[in-house]
């Protein structure tokens, strides 16, 4: 749910491994991003002719989910990106409302609690219905940000744009359960890429904002918090533990007296090598290191939070 390329398919595909093939959840990954680069790094055509039973006949009620609910060996179920354009054109039919509830209605509320115990959803940088429908199926987020410079922006606009207006609308419900930072690789005692992302997540308000846009009290727009929110309680309740640092820990990273933490999760070759092996990470390269720290994500979706 953020613009392009931080991470959501590889967390998606990881994040389905770790809790179906090494947790033996009963786990199902969607793939709703029309672009379907989840779909391609699994091994599964993002196109067919139209008459092929797709997820748009699953949403219109004509079709099961186990017409189109693929098993590609690692542990999780998958519903592929299949002529997606078709469904959003679809949905953009029905009345607004109505088109946002379907995947709830027919693959959450069908088969969540019965036949699956995690559904995830991978969704595109941009928003559309499918984005729509996945937040309000699955109002449970993690976020994953790469150190670029538009990864700020883009969380305020994700934020203003989707996550308050959805707040508005379901008061409560959703949450941001976690906001990760991904393909680190820089040193962060100086002014790097990295440091900058993670100091922006640290110690920002603003950034503390965005995460709890549409909440009252909180200004996204502006980057404040009203008095009632204590701003690190907030950070310690959306960054794992593994990439927090804390106003005193950055005090001794600057005066060179500890050294300076690298903090996950890492840019890791192996990510893009079962990427090109049409697997998950999990499947690929089932002992590396940064799988612990997708165990420490997947262990706050079990939780359903950050546990401190
Ligand atoms: N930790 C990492 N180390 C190395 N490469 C990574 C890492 N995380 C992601 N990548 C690579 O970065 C690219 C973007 O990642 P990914 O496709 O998961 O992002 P996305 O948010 O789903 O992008 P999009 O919005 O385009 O769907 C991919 O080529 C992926 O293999
Ligand atoms: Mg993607």
């Amino acid at each position: 749910m953020l613009k392009g390329g931080f991470g959501k398919s590889t967390f998606a595909s990881t994040l389905g491994g770790i809790l179906g093939d090494f947790r033996d959840h009963d786990v199902l990954v969607v793939d709703l991003d029309p672009a379907g680069h989840l779909s391609t790094g699994l091994g599964y055509y993002t196109r067919e002719n139209e008459s092929a039973t797709d997820l748009s006949d699953v949403l219109l009620g004509d079709a099961t989910l186990d017409a189109i609910v693929k098993n590609p060996g690692h542990g999780f179920n998958f519903v592929p990106s299949l002529n997606l354009d078709d469904v959003t054109d679809e949905l953009s039919k029905d009345s607004v409302l109505a088109s946002d509830l379907k995947v709830k209605q027919e693959l959450v509320d069908k088969h969540l609690g019965e036949q699956y115990d995690y559904m995830l959803f991978d969704v595109p940088g941009t928003r559309n219905k499918l984005t729509n429908n996945a937040v309000v199926a699955a109002p449970n987020a993690i976020l994953p940000l790469m150190p670029a410079p538009e990864a700020l922006n883009g969380l305020r606009e994700t934020a203003t744009r989707l996550v308050a207006p959805i707040r508005a609308q379901l008061p409560g419900e959703f949450e941001i359960l976690a906001t990760v930072p991904n393909d680190l690789s820089a040193r962060i005692d100086h002014q790097t890429k990295d440091r900058k992302l993670l100091e922006a997540m640290n110690t920002q308000e603003s950034f503390a904002s965005y995460l709890l846009a549409g909440r009252d009290g909180v200004d996204a727009q502006q980057g404040t918090l009203s008095d009632d929110y204590d701003l690190e309680t907030v950070l310690d309740n959306h960054i794992p533990p593994f990439a927090r640092i804390r106003p005193d820990e950055w005090n001794a990273i600057d005066a060179g007296e500890i050294d300076p933490p690298k903090p996950p999760i890492r840019h890791t070759g192996a990510i893009g090598d079962a990427y090109e092996n049409r697997q998950p990470l999990t499947a690929y390269d089932p002992e590396n290191p940064q799988l612990e720290y997708f165990g420490q994500i997947a262990d706050i979706i079990e939780h359903g939070g950050i546990v401190q």
